[in-house]
């Protein structure tokens, strides 16, 4: 066991963590939606308004605070008209980018919304700018939020919903740069400038406005953006970056069989998310004045599980997957002055997935805890933190971050990353008297991951975390997350 110091300085409060860094997405791709989230209200599985009872219980558990939807590169071929009205008069459409399966639209605007509603968390919407029109994109803003006499209002209405929802998140295009158009930004530019200028606040609705941002370290298209549009046509610009074990799209890896080597690449490539959110937050600070950064699309991608559809993404998720969100939930939390949403990819059934659902049976993945485990981070303010850190296998060993709430309970969230040392945290609380402290633990073999037959294998357990005088002592044994909570 090696005994490293941290030391945590509640005096010096650096940052809001916003909710919506703990955010979510779901695509119209291979089980995420039907046959996950959505079984359609005459399914023998308990259901509201054809969403699943214990999905819906689940995101509530975790406070999920905002989803994205429908896409994804699904975004820019969806056509929200085909997805309302009586659902045996809904357009069928061929779903391109994934599987090329029959898209029936059962699941629209309307059962969005009310799933939102039954969650309790802002919905957020990726409009259609690759194929879609400002016309359509409009209208659908009318549909949603109008609250006075207009025809889309009126069609909300005859769909059985009198009152508007409420739409704060509206990211215009996806992967603008890719399956959304392949678009050079300085066109992508002028197209969003188009868009947003009528994406209107009806009825007392103020929408945050969401540009298409980079891939991974794309510098270019975030400086061809940002000489193209400022603070008066956008909120924030969005991100997107995928963890591959190999690094290698052609071969990315299996989900449940790797080796040691492979793991710590995973950890190595995963932790490059840093440098690319403060190099793309450099230029932000440059080119604008308040404009933020949305991760809206982030998490491990693997080869698909044997025997699945490729298309599908379908993959199990161990306790590496573990370590991986709480690294990135980590980063997140610590750049929360650029960082203001980060949303996983994707919540049920498709990439690094919290839940995982076969027929009637559900499984929590081990992401899914540690969403759960971080949950007290959500709304807080980020406090200065440090660990005595040491790197080994090329990787820091201890991921970390802390934040104190308005009643000043004090939230120390910490990852080893390393898969044969326990390491014993000694750390100084500065400006904090904890009188109470209480802690939970996820930890496990880097491979367990709980499937239909064993769900439960790797569950969050009670912990202990001991006072030393203004120390508390936390022991964090291999491959663990802990979660520490103290109480003045
Ligand atoms: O999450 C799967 C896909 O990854 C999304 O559709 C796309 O935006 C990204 O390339």
């Amino acid at each position: 066991m090696k005994k490293l110091n941290a030391v945590i300085n509640t005096y010096n409060r650096k940052s809001h963590i916003n909710p919506e860094i703990y955010g979510h997405f779901s695509e119209h791709l291979g089980r995420c939606i039907y046959k996950g989230i959505y079984v359609g209200e005459d399914s023998p599985i308990p259901n509201i308004g054809g969403v699943r009872k214990d999905i819906i219980e689940a995101f509530r558990q975790i406070k999920m605070p905002v989803i994205r939807w429908p896409g994804g590169c699904f975004a820019d071929e969806y056509h929200w008209m085909d997805g309302i009205g009586p659902k045996e008069s809904r357009k069928k459409m061929v779903n391109t980018n994934w599987g090329g399966v029959t898209e029936d639209n059962s699941f629209g605007t309307n059962e969005f919304f009310n799933f939102c509603e039954a969650v309790g968390c802002e919905p957020y919407l990726s409009v259609n700018v690759g194929s879609g029109t400002v016309e359509e994109m409009a209208n659908w803003i009318e549909y949603i939020t109008f609250d006075g006499v207009s025809p889309m209002a009126q069609l909300r209405r005859d769909n059985g919903r009198e009152k508007p929802w409420k739409l704060k998140y509206l990211g215009i295009g996806n992967e603008n740069w890719g399956c959304g158009g392949n678009m050079r930004p300085e066109y992508y530019a002028d197209v969003y400038r188009r868009f947003q200028t009528f994406a209107k606040n009806f009825s007392g609705n103020r929408l945050f406005k969401v540009a298409c941002g980079p891939s991974d370290s794309q510098y270019n298209w975030t400086e061809g953006l940002l000489h193209n549009i400022n603070d008066m046509h956008a909120n924030a610009i969005s991100m997107h970056y995928y963890t591959l074990p190999t690094g290698d799209w052609q071969h990315k890896g299996s989900a449940t069989e790797f080796d040691d080597k492979e793991y710590y690449q995973t950890i190595e490539h995963t932790l490059a998310i840093e440098d690319m959110i403060e190099k793309h937050g450099a230029l932000l600070s440059i080119h604008t004045k308040q404009m933020k950064l949305i991760v809206d699309e982030w998490g491990c991608w693997y080869d698909v599980e044997p025997g699945t559809n490729p298309g599908f993404l379908y993959q199990q998720n161990t306790m590496r997957d573990a370590i991986v969100a709480a690294i990135n939930l980590n980063i997140f939390n610590q750049h929360s002055d650029i960082v203001c949403m980060a949303n996983i990819a994707q919540a049920v059934n498709v990439l690094q997935a919290l839940i995982l659902t076969e027929g009637e049976k559900m499984v929590k993945t081990p992401t899914y805890h540690v969403f759960d485990m971080f949950k007290a981070h959500q709304g807080n303010e980020l406090v200065d933190s440090f660990v005595e850190n040491e790197t080994r296998e090329g990787v820091p060993a201890i991921s970390y971050s802390a934040s104190m709430n308005e009643g000043r309970d004090l939230v120390i969230t910490l990852a080893n990353c390393m898969l044969d040392e326990t390491y014993e945290i000694s750390c100084d609380l500065c400006g904090y008297n904890a009188k109470e402290i209480e802690a939970q633990i996820l930890t496990n073999d880097v491979h367990a991951h709980n499937d239909f037959t064993d769900p439960e294998k790797v569950s969050i357990a009670p912990y202990k975390a001991t006072k030393d005088g203004d120390k508390i002592i936390v022991s964090l044994p291999p491959c663990s997350v802990v979660t520490v909570i103290c109480h003045e």
